[in-house]
């Protein structure tokens, strides 16, 4: 077990961002809910506790308050932000309550190093953002830096350990805010830098050898990076114990079915179970044309043809899942956190309990970017370690209306021509997102002499860093015009190519 560095998480936005700065530090990090016992803390080896920002003041009735004995267990304690007016509250010094939040860049002069700002220059550019404001500091500690708005922008105890920012060392605006974090964890708490790939693997593959033992695991692959690098894991833990089923829904990306097969099946040598259930998704979504309907059938169908597989495929213990640690973080209700609300897709209902499964989740200790690296460590390639998000319903949800075999190959013909775009510019990796959509709307064009009445086929390119909010790319005109050209040459029933210029907010990613 790698030493860990406990982050209470007070209900900041960033809770994640300040776990996933610690690992990148290569220490291991886990978010624990704010009013975790000191004692459970003990239990699983802390060496350094985080306090996280939030949005409330701690004199308001709701707010969350640690366990104060955390001050007992003799670590190491940086409080962030609403973590240090938590120190400064329980530690015997005073807040005042702020209607105001200061927000936005600022300045911040070290006056006193310490460990904290070991090796850094005295002035940097730091990120704000709170409300109330620590005024008298707890006895034993003193400043050791200063901003414009705050003679205690920075504070220290030395002898206990204990170290208080008001900003936010974090996010990337603020200035060496990394190597912050890294004398805490390093200079401060003396954690080991244990947590690696290389690492990593190996505890993983012992874990999963420990608790499969003879037994045998299912795993729905879906082609993306979460299973996919779930499968590589786990096929390299128990070999020939793992069966992986692909079901395809007649929704897939061109050619995706045989590359599929051909990357597990023969380079990985995978047991991998490939269900042809098009036709049956075809029929049943026949004539819908309501979105929110197309999802319900589409999930509703794989859950009932995977579990049909397991039939066929005979008996197992386990049934794998590519689940990340942004899903298993337990959700703090207070403020808003944005992070904890996405939710995976790809989980297969209540089928685990049905099938009295158990369940085995390799990756549920990872971060999106961790998953990836291991990914690559594992010698999936670039094109599946750095895969673009595809939705579970597929091209379901990009063809508007109702689906049919037509449209579905339309489509597929016209996206084949964008990827191939992309990927030969290069922008297909500098993107979030880029896929073609299928309007049920007829134009007229000419095409040759001859006059034409088809379909338009719209482009939607996006940049995001989580999918929460979204631009569109600024990709060159000479690109775009190759695209369109490409497309209405190549594909037969689209004559017009449009570009979808939203943002999101308003729009979503997806057109349905
Ligand atoms: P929206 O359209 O909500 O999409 O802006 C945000 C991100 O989520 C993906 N997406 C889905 N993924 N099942 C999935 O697995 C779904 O039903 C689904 N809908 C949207 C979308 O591609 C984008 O990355």
């Amino acid at each position: 077990m790698p030493q860990t560095i406990a982050v209470l998480d007070f209900g900041s936005q960033l809770t994640q961002v300040i776990a996933r700065r610690i690992r990148e530090c290569q220490v291991y990090s886990k978010i624990y809910h704010f009013a975790t016992p000191a004692a459970k803390l003990r239990e699983d080896g802390v060496v350094g506790i985080i306090l996280s920002g939030g949005p409330q003041s701690v004199y308001a009735k709701t707010a969350p308050h640690p366990d104060p004995a955390i001050f007992e267990l003799g670590v190491p304690v940086l409080g962030i932000c609403y973590g240090v007016q938590l120190m400064g509250h329980f530690l015997g010094g005073k807040v005042a309550l702020s209607k105001e939040r200061e927000y936005g860049h600022g300045h911040l002069t070290i006056k006193q190093p310490g460990k904290l700002f070991a090796g850094l220059p005295r002035h940097l550019r730091i990120w704000n953002s709170h409300g109330d404001k620590l005024t008298k500091l707890p006895p034993g500690f003193k400043a050791t830096a200063i901003s414009e708005n705050s003679p205690f922008a920075g504070i220290e105890d030395p002898k206990r350990r204990f170290y208080g920012i008001q900003f936010h060392p974090e996010v990337f605006h603020t200035e060496r805010g990394v190597d912050m974090i890294r004398n805490f964890l390093v200079g401060i708490c003396r954690a080991r830098q244990d947590w690696t790939t290389k690492d990593f693997i190996a505890h993983a593959v012992a874990d999963i050898r420990a608790k499969v033992g003879k037994g045998r695991v299912l795993l729905g692959l879906s082609g993306g990076v979460d299973s996919s690098v779930a499968a590589a894991l786990l096929h390299k833990a128990i070999g020939k114990q793992l069966t992986c089923v692909f079901v395809d829904n007649g929704l897939l990306r061109k050619d995706e079915r045989n590359y599929v097969e051909s990357l597990y099946k023969r380079n990985f040598k995978i047991d991998l179970r490939v269900v042809d259930a098009s036709k049956l998704f075809l029929r049943r979504l026949k004539g819908v044309t309501e979105p929110e309907q197309k999802r319900k059938i589409i999930g509703r169908t794989f859950v009932a043809v995977f579990e049909q597989s397991l039939k066929s495929i005979g008996h197992a213990e386990f049934l794998g899942q590519g689940t990340l640690y942004p899903d298993v973080i337990e959700s703090v209700s207070i403020g808003n956190n944005p992070a904890s609300l996405i939710k995976t897709h790809h989980n297969v209902g209540g089928l685990p309990k049905r099938m009295k499964l158990k369940l085995i989740e390799p990756l549920r200790e990872l971060f999106k970017d961790e998953v990836r690296q291991v990914g690559a460590a594992l010698g999936l390639p670039k094109e599946v370690v750095w895969r673009q998000p595809f939705p579970g319903p597929g091209l379901g949800v990009r063809v508007m209306g109702d689906i049919t075999a037509d449209k579905l190959e339309i489509l597929r013909n016209a996206d084949f021509v964008l990827q191939d775009e992309m990927m030969k510019s290069g922008f297909y990796w500098k993107v979030w997102q880029s896929f073609a959509v299928f309007l049920p709307v007829k134009t007229v064009g000419v095409f040759g002499d001859e006059r034409t009445y088809d379909y338009v086929v719209a482009l939607r390119i996006v940049e995001s860093i989580d999918a929460m909010t979204a631009d569109w790319a600024k990709l060159p005109y000479d690109l775009l015009q190759k695209i369109s050209s490409r497309i209405t040459n190549e594909v037969r029933g689209v004559s017009r190519v449009v570009l979808d210029i939203s943002s999101k907010p308003p729009a979503t990613i997806e057109w349905e």
